[in-house]
């Protein structure tokens, strides 16, 4: 960060508005993810921290969801209605009665996730540096199509602003874009807008003719371009949505590992913004930290992992595992293979193993439950075990009950805990065990029928057969084998 913000006398307008056409989507193109947040909040945010004296976003498409979450990045934003007159330069001529008495407005097109506080402030302090009306974005990209062409005099200064569409075939040729990003003197800015005319291909009020229409008065305005133009790279379309979310993507991981986080395989690692991780932690191929995931300092995460909302603690290791929800403590095992559903808390040094469904569940420091399970409503102590292929049976068809494991106890396999049920501290159960009754403490909890052999069974019963053959053999008296079997 080179300059200090600018601050009370700086309003920021971010435009909202719009439908978003090319995205082909009943959702807003400014709601779409990117990096777990909607694509206006990383706008937003970067607006934010040049702590400017007001926040106002133009909204009208999907209005009140854009507005709840413009509202969810920034509380104190002030939120305009757009009306049915459409165009970049309406919005912001709807803004402006809400900037207050801020001398400079900011606008910023809510969809340019990937802006931020290195590209704005060289723009900002050019603009401060100089009398000029107003200071423009620009960037020299590989592909302008679609954007607006920043048509300069013959002495280099910034003339007007041609959209795509409007553009003849020599103006087309222009490689420098229209970030979507002015700085405006918020005095006579009124009157220019009130000014525009729809004369353009869409019909539209165009917020870029407000810079040719200065320079015929014989104002003064100014263009800088971004260092790096993928920092001003707009989306349109659902094939941009996803070029910027990797470039997003890939400037998080690195963040990370500057920060101390090992990231095997940064080209199959997916890290939300809001995703928190301490120094030490190491992330394998093919993990996706989600939403408000945190993960605890030398915590092994992956490979092949996606965790959405989950905390994880110190040093815990968390392999094939798809979690939401849930709460892993320090030093515990997750996975090959386990299903972390909310509400599941395991506590220090426990252990969900391979083929584990848990939910609801909260397993004690040091209790594990490690082989093809259903876990589900269920409280289970400290150092307990549950058996192999262990199910909670927690669901009569109408409501959930609960099953409670006490510390120290250890079930047998394949057992199915028929809730509501308790299993006391200390106590055991039978493998096979289908536990209906609650087993006091220290008690051993049965109730197979005992097991019956009848012998001979199979040599009268299944004559002629491998097993009868085998069984024979292993008496002794093994019969001529006619198939050389
Ligand atoms: C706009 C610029 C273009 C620039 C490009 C940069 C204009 C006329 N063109 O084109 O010069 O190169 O951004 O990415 O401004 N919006 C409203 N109200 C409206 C219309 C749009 O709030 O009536 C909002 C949209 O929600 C969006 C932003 O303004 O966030 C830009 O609109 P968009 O339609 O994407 O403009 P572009 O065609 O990309
Ligand atoms: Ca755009």
């Amino acid at each position: 960060m080179t300059a200090s913000p600018p601050s009370a006398g700086l309003a920021v307008v971010v435009l909202a508005a719009g439908q978003g056409t090319r995205m082909r989507s009943r959702t807003a193109k400014v709601l779409h993810p990117i990096a777990g947040l909607p694509m206006v909040a990383h706008v937003l945010a970067t607006a934010l921290a040049l702590e400017p004296g007001r926040v106002v976003a133009v909204v009208r498409h999907e209005r009140d969801a854009v507005a709840a979450a413009v509202l969810d990045a920034v509380p104190e934003a002030r939120i305009v209605d757009q009306d049915g007159i459409p165009g970049t330069g309406r919005a912001v001529e709807q803004a402006l009665p809400e900037v207050g008495d801020a001398s400079h407005v900011l606008v910023l097109n809510g969809d340019l996730p990937l802006l931020d506080l290195e590209t704005l402030e060289p723009m900002l302090a050019a603009h401060r540096g100089a009398d000029v009306a107003a200071t423009v974005l620009t960037a020299v990209v590989e592909d302008p199509a679609g954007y607006g062409r920043v048509v300069r005099s013959a002495d280099g200064g910034l003339e007007r602003i041609v959209e795509h569409r409007d553009a003849t075939p020599e103006e087309r040729a222009i490689d420098e874009i229209n970030a979507g990003v002015y700085l405006f003197r918020a005095e006579g800015l009124a009157d220019r807008l009130a000014a525009l005319s729809v004369a353009n291909d869409q019909g539209e009020r165009y917020l870029t003719d407000v810079i040719g229409a200065l320079r015929d008065d014989g104002h003064r305005v100014a263009a800088v371009r971004a260092h790096d133009p993928h920092a001003v790279a707009g989306v349109n379309d659902r094939a941009q949505l996803s070029d910027v979310a990797r470039r997003l993507n890939d400037r998080i991981v690195r963040r990370w590992q500057l920060d101390g986080v090992t990231v095997v395989d940064p080209a199959s690692t997916w890290i939300d913004a809001r995703v928190r991780l301490e120094p030490d932690v190491e992330i394998r191929p093919g993990t996706q930290l989600v939403g408000a995931t945190i993960v605890e300092r030398d915590a092994v995460i992956g490979p092949d992992t996606t965790l959405t909302d989950c905390e994880i603690g110190a040093g815990a290791r968390v392999t094939r595992t798809d979690g939401t929800l849930a709460v892993i403590g320090a030093g515990a095992q997750v996975g090959p293979w386990a299903y972390l559903r909310p509400g599941t808390y395991l506590g220090r040094d426990g252990k969900i193993g391979t083929f584990v469904e848990t939910k609801n569940a909260e397993i004690g420091a040091g209790s594990k439950v490690p082989h093809l399970s259903y876990i589900g409503d269920t409280t289970v102590g400290e150092r307990s075990n549950i058996g192999a292929g262990t199910i909670t049976a927690n669901y009569d068809g109408v409501d959930k009950h609960r099953t409670a494991v006490g510390s120290a106890v250890r079930t047998g396999s394949h057992n199915v805990f028929v809730a509501p049920v308790t299993i006391g501290d200390g106590a055991y159960t039978g493998a096979g065990t289908v536990v209906r009754k609650d087993v006091p403490a220290g008690a051993l909890g049965v109730n197979v029928a005992p097991q019956r052999n009848i012998e001979g069974w199979v040599e009268r019963s299944r004559p002629g057969t491998a097993a009868a053959r085998a069984a024979a053999s292993s008496a002794g008296d093994a019969p001529e084998d006619p198939e050389g079997q």
